[in-house]
């Protein structure tokens, strides 16, 4: 998982310590304004002599609180209440110093205090001299951290900025920056408890907390920098999805390929645009739902190579080498831990032949069939009309707006998924 996967509209309270690292975090607020996160930085007096708060200011967009009480800043958040704003924090640089008051729970500074009055996940990225490092000490106060549930993004060995070869510089931003998308991944739920539920969100109460994991879309493989395959998948039937099942009261993340639909404000949405990134991101969150449905159009094939050039055409005809990618809805099916599995099927032709040969072949629950490359209904339509299957029976849904489809959808996954844990309790 890299920079291509976008968790949108979380909170994330940067905290920076005084160490060389600093400059670093710089980037790291910058990727997570691009993963179009809320970024908020809070800076103890020692960061603001490597770094200047006009930084963080300009590339957060709001400004930097440096004190614990400062009758200048009365205006801005208090700091309680930027505990309670926050999805996440990241403490980086974490200094030994600041490791060892957070250790013992020590509340002196803003972001000591900040970290003490926070429920939400903290992570912690150290960065100091290899020698601080290694002192018992400091290994004591990491075990301490560690012991109070906070996450360790784990220093790297290297030359240091003090001239010294070892263990202490802070994690590269890029890696800060997957550490909290897992961490989103793992617990969507409290950052979707955050969003509430309009008028239009009524719960029917049918999948009341119940964590919901959807797919929609297209991929897109890229070809070189500026070509890739892809489909007419425009996300409408994944959507859709998404909104009954939050309606029905469901914990909704949808991971989605690149379209031109705004998700709920109350999904977990993850943007991905290849099916390897799909396959990454579907895969770290299916663990902890309850139901999988897959109901983007993922590329069945990838380039073998991407060229790092535009392909030149002088050449006349050329020939593209493609690969299989991995099939999702397999690897779902085939988890330890796994949810209710619900895929889709796409057919020209012998629509109940293919759809049931994928029933059978994925290991999945239930497939829900649609013809596609018709007049009505499948890509891009308003509407669709779905087939659906599964190993003890059938329901055909009849033609309506992709809306509609989706609650009578829900409903029919809610009562054979009912009817399995029933038989699975009772056998
Ligand atoms: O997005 P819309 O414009 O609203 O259109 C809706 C839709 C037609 C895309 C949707 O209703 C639909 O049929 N989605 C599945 C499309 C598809 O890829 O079907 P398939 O028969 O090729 O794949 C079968 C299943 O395997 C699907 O659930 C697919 O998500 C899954 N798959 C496929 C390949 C792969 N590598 N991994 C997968 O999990």
């Amino acid at each position: 998982m890299g920079e291509g996967l976008t968790i949108n509209a979380k909170k994330i309270l940067v905290a920076v310590c005084g160490g060389i690292a600093a400059y670093k975090v710089a980037e790291l607020v910058r990727l997570l304004r691009k993963q179009t996160m809320q970024v908020r930085v809070v800076m103890t007096q020692s960061a603001c002599e490597f770094i200047t708060p006009l930084t963080f200011q300009a590339l957060s967009g709001h400004p930097v609180q440096t004190r614990l009480l400062d009758e200048q800043q009365e205006n801005s958040m208090g700091h309680i209440n930027l505990a309670r704003w926050a999805d996440v924090i990241i403490v980086a640089p974490a200094t030994a110093n600041m490791m060892a008051k957070l250790s013992y729970g020590l509340a002196d500074d803003l972001i000591s205090t900040l970290c003490l009055a926070a429920n939400c996940p903290i992570y912690v990225a150290p960065a100091m001299n290899q020698s601080m490092w290694q002192k018992a000490v400091t290994q004591e106060n990491l075990a301490r951290l560690e012991q109070h549930g906070m996450v360790i993004i784990p220093p790297e060995a290297g030359e240091q900025a003090c001239g010294e070869i070892g263990i202490g510089r802070m994690a590269e931003p890029v890696v800060i920056l997957q550490q909290i998308q897992q961490g989103f991944l793992k617990s969507p739920e409290r950052v979707i408890e955050n969003v509430p539920l309009d008028e239009k969100h009524l719960t029917t109460g049918l999948l009341k907390g119940v964590k919901v994991l959807i797919s929609a879309g297209p991929t897109r493989e890229p070809l070189d920098p500026v070509r890739f395959l892809t489909n007419r998948s425009s996300g409408k039937m994944g959507y859709a999805l998404a909104e009954a099942a939050l309606q029905a009261g469901a914990i909704v993340t949808l991971v989605s390929g690149p379209v031109q639909l705004k998700a709920p404000a109350a999904v977990l949405l993850i943007e991905v645009e290849t099916a390897e990134q799909m396959y990454q991101a579907v895969l770290s969150a299916a663990p902890q739902q309850a139901i999988y449905i897959g109901a983007a159009a993922v590329a069945d094939y990838t380039p073998v190579q991407v060229e790092g050039q535009k392909i030149k055409t002088e050449g006349g005809e050329n020939t593209l080498f493609l690969q299989k990618t991995k099939d999702i809805l397999a690897s779902v099916a085939a988890l330890k831990q796994r949810p209710f599995v619900v895929g889709f099927a796409a057919e020209t032709d012998q629509l109940e032949v293919y759809a049931k040969g994928k029933l059978l072949r994925k290991g999945i629950d239930l497939i829900a069939a649609n013809w596609v490359g018709q007049k009505q209904g499948g890509f891009d339509k308003d509407e669709n009309a779905l087939h659906v299957f599964w190993h003890e029976g059938e329901k055909k849904l009849a033609m309506t707006d992709k809306k509609t489809l989706a609650h009578q959808l829900i409903e029919l996954i809610m009562e054979r998924m009912n009817e399995k844990n029933t038989a699975k309790n009772s056998g």
